[in-house]
């Protein structure tokens, strides 16, 4: 396949992301990742034309399928749109520019949409060859090349380590750094060829069947895109950013973030900012699963602000 696909992306437990976050006319929602707007417009056929819905995503070919399939839903009760191309970790400065003080519901889908997944140009599939870059911002600096080709053996051993829980980190650290000692490495698929390579003959889990180079994908994604500083920007800023009984969603794709939103929410919980709405993550039912592989793992956690006034540390 060549760049990328015109696959549709499936919202995950759209439904229940529309119930359990509260919408309703009127509100003022921000859809902090709009992929190609599934969640967005469930949203906005609830918000009728009093509400607000305000989308970010920082790909911009994902905004302009969001914006096209927004506008291709539009009815006379439509909400009023404010989209940008941004970061959820610069969330403050969208709403400062639209003269948006607080808002009702937060929404944060996290990790990427399916056709970004398979798009060969960005080398974020080992199913897929392609140049080694990863970065869903084509502003980013650094691509995921740049890091397998200039950090230490250490390094990248830990950064496997830490975000993915790759446990032969350093021995695809050690293959990493002898292969780009040969030549620098350029192409997911001489990423993956050193991953197998390197995984040949240790005892992989019977029970889970991945394909051996997925988490240090996972982890180089991670990296190069910053997920866990952004979400946890995106954390830090959810209290002061929704009114009193506001909602914040976070539908999480691997145990690393679903434990940080866990612990943030519970943190907040015992602060008095936040009540669990949902005291455990909900996951989409089989007949989802059924229609939709990819939600296999999502897991959605939602908290609601607190009455109180916030502490001055939140
Ligand atoms: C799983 S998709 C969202 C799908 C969307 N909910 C839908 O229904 O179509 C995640 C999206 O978030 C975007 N994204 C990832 N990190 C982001 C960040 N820090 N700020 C804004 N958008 C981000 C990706 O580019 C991608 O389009």
């Amino acid at each position: 396949m060549v760049g990328r696909p015109e696959i549709e992306h499936d919202p995950v437990l759209a439904d229940r992301a529309v119930e359990l976050l509260a919408a309703r006319r009127g509100l003022t929602v921000v859809d902090a990742t709009l992929g190609h707007g599934g969640h967005a417009v469930r949203f906005a056929s609830i918000l009728g034309k009093e509400g607000r819905l305000i989308g970010l995503d920082v790909d911009p070919e994902n905004l302009t399928r969001a914006r096209d399939r927004l506008e291709s839903a539009r009815t006379d009760d439509w909400p009023t749109l404010h989209l940008f191309r941004a970061n959820f970790a610069d969330i403050p400065q969208v709403l400062k520019a639209i003269e948006v003080p607080q808002v009702h519901v937060l929404l944060a889908d996290l990790g990427l949409s399916t056709d970004q997944m398979l798009d060969s140009s960005r080398g974020l599939s080992f199913l897929e060859d392609g140049p080694l870059d990863m970065r869903l911002d084509p502003d980013l600096p650094t691509t995921a090349a740049d890091l397998v080709n200039r950090l230490s053996e250490s390094e990248l051993a830990d950064l496997l380590y830490h975000n993915a829980q790759e446990r032969y980190s350093r021995r695809i650290a050690r293959r990493i750094c002898q292969a780009r000692h040969r030549a620098r490495i350029r192409r997911s698929g001489e990423l993956v060829a050193i991953v197998t390579a390197a995984l040949a003959g240790t005892p992989r889990s019977p029970k889970i069947k991945i394909h051996p180079a997925t988490r240090t994908f996972l982890a180089l994604r991670m990296a190069v895109n910053r997920e866990l500083e952004n979400l946890q920007s995106f954390l830090a800023i959810a209290p002061k950013t929704l009114y009193s009984q506001g909602r914040v969603g976070v539908l999480t794709f691997h145990s690393g973030e679903d434990r940080i939103v866990k612990q943030d929410f519970l943190d907040r919980r015992r602060a008095g900012v936040y009540e669990l709405v949902t005291p455990k993550p909900v996951q989409p039912l089989r007949d989802e699963l059924d229609r939709n592989p990819r939600a296999r793992s999502a897991k959605f956690r939602v908290a609601a602000r607190t009455q109180l006034p916030l502490p001055a540390d939140a």
